[in-house]
């Protein structure tokens, strides 16, 4: 396949350094290194060339010259990705579009904004906070994530049980053709009934059908309270059996999390702190929120109902912001902490909630099989658990023979219970080869299609979701 493209040549660099600038163009190893990598496990595959446009004309020159050439582009936002999606896999050009940081508009009369990709989510979140507004999707990478990296993967997070993912707030888009062209997508208006939903099928394609410019995003107004209960249980079932009863005891909290026994430690050895009920064998987190104390005080009585007769060894509330701030951070560094053990292969699974404990009851049974370790957590509320595999001691061969089969087999239980095998960190490079394990031939052939309509030269962000 690498056959099929052009490398760069020092011709080529000069006419993308009269497009770009010569201070926007970098080929020194360390920085193609740097370039090379974003959050996906240990991996690394340097680009020839990084490439930073600063305006939508920029992008149009760089990818019709890609495209005339035949040169792989990878568009990269944060590079805090977890499928591989920024990873230049076949070389050639990082288009990093980290000089678009301009929050150019929030509409206070229609409840929107217009921003650039490279904007951070959690800058966004606090401009939009400053006017009592909301922009919920808050992935645990959001000090450094960009919204642009956000759309590309359609990111999710602890709120979107309640609030929605990316997608939900993507109303309209300014993209790139990888031939050339600015089009745009969608707009300002909330309903939309004109021929194809181009915006959302740009949202979650990974880089791989457009680059992305302008965004125009929803917001809600904010939430004026919020409270966490911390729900400790000596078995996981309990912990998976509870969470489908909480809705059905007619709440929908703004966040479900689930963190088994060594997430929890592996976080407080993280942090150098320990927690109340860091030994029970999972947790919940169960945020509440709303405009008024009735509200919320009222749901927390209601979820502690319907969670008592899965025998909880104890209830913490959590009120005051400082308090919220703590378990949030415990929550929030789980991801990190989990993968500092040891080499490791992250999972994203997701299923309908009422078969949260059988999925993690699958899970356990195969790795133990297996013999390796899986540890568990994740927005059980949208029966989203990610499954960390950890190679602790084991031997190279050892690992090399059983993660595969071990990965194949969590992911054939996952779509088994009516599930799919990424909830929000996508199918990039890491989890290309499992797709077929969740479309069909049918229906891998369809996305292909659409891929050939947007790129018919293949150059952008090739080698990620199929070959
Ligand atoms: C989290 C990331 C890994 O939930 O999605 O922390
Ligand atoms: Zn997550």
């Amino acid at each position: 396949m690498t056959g099929r493209y052009a490398r760069i040549t020092p011709a080529f660099c000069e006419e993308l350094r009269t497009i770009v600038g010569t201070e926007f163009l970098l080929t020194d190893p360390e920085t193609l290194r740097i370039y090379g990598a974003d959050e996906t496990e240990d991996l690394c595959f340097p680009p020839e060339v990084v490439v930073k446009p600063g305006t939508a004309a920029e992008v149009s020159a760089i990818l019709k010259f890609a495209s005339a050439n035949r040169i792989p582009v990878t568009p990269r936002g944060g590079g805090t990705g977890l499928s591989g999606g920024a990873l230049p896999v076949l070389g050639g050009i990082s288009l990093s579009m980290e000089r678009f940081t301009r929050i150019l508009k929030i509409d206070l009369a229609n409840l929107q904004a217009l921003v650039e990709p490279a904007v951070t989510t959690q800058r966004f979140q606090e401009e939009v906070e400053k006017v009592g507004l909301y922009y919920p999707p808050d992935p645990s990478s959001r000090g450094t994530s960009h919204i642009g990296g956000n759309v590309a993967e359609s990111a999710g997070g602890p709120h979107a049980v309640k609030y929605g993912v990316t997608r939900d707030y993507v109303l309209g888009l300014e993209a790139v053709l990888p031939t050339g062209e600015i089009i745009h997508t969608g707009g300002r208006v909330l309903k939309n009934a004109s021929g194809y939903n181009l915006t959302q099928l740009l949202v979650g394609s990974e880089g791989t059908l457009a680059v992305v410019t302008r965004i125009t995003l929803r917001l809600i107004p904010k939430p004026r309270l919020r409270k966490v209960l911390l729900a400790a249980f000596d078995s996981i079932e309990k912990a998976t059996e509870a969470v489908s009863a909480i809705f059905q005891g007619g709440v929908t909290p703004a966040a479900i999390e689930f963190m088994e026994k060594a997430a929890v430690q592996a976080a407080e050895t993280s942090l150098g702190r320990k927690f109340p009920n860091g030994d029970a064998e999972a947790q919940l987190l169960i945020e509440l929120d709303g405009h008024t104390a009735t509200v919320v005080d009222d749901e927390i009585h209601r979820v502690a109902a319907s969670i008592e007769p899965f025998g909880p060894r104890d209830l913490i509330l959590a009120e005051e912001p400082r308090k919220i701030e703590d378990v949030w951070a415990l929550r929030k560094s789980v991801g990190e902490a989990v993968k500092s053990i040891s080499p490791y292969k992250e999972e994203d699974t997701v299923v309908p909630r009422s078969e949260l404990p059988a999925l993690i009851r699958g899970v356990k049974e195969i790795s133990s099989r297996y013999g390796i370790t899986a540890i568990c957590y994740g927005h059980a509320g949208d029966g989203n658990v990610h499954v960390n595999i950890l190679k602790r001691g084991m031997s190279d061969e050892a690992w090399n023979r059983s993660l595969e089969a071990a990965v194949e087999e969590i992911f054939r239980l996952t779509v088994s219970l009516g599930g799919a095998i990424s909830g929000e960190h996508g199918i990039g490079y890491s989890q290309k080869r499992y797709l077929p394990i969740a479309l069909s031939p049918i229906e891998i052939n369809l996305l292909k299609g659409i891929k050939n309509v947007f790129d018919p030269n293949r150059i952008l962000n090739p080698g990620k979701i199929f070959d």
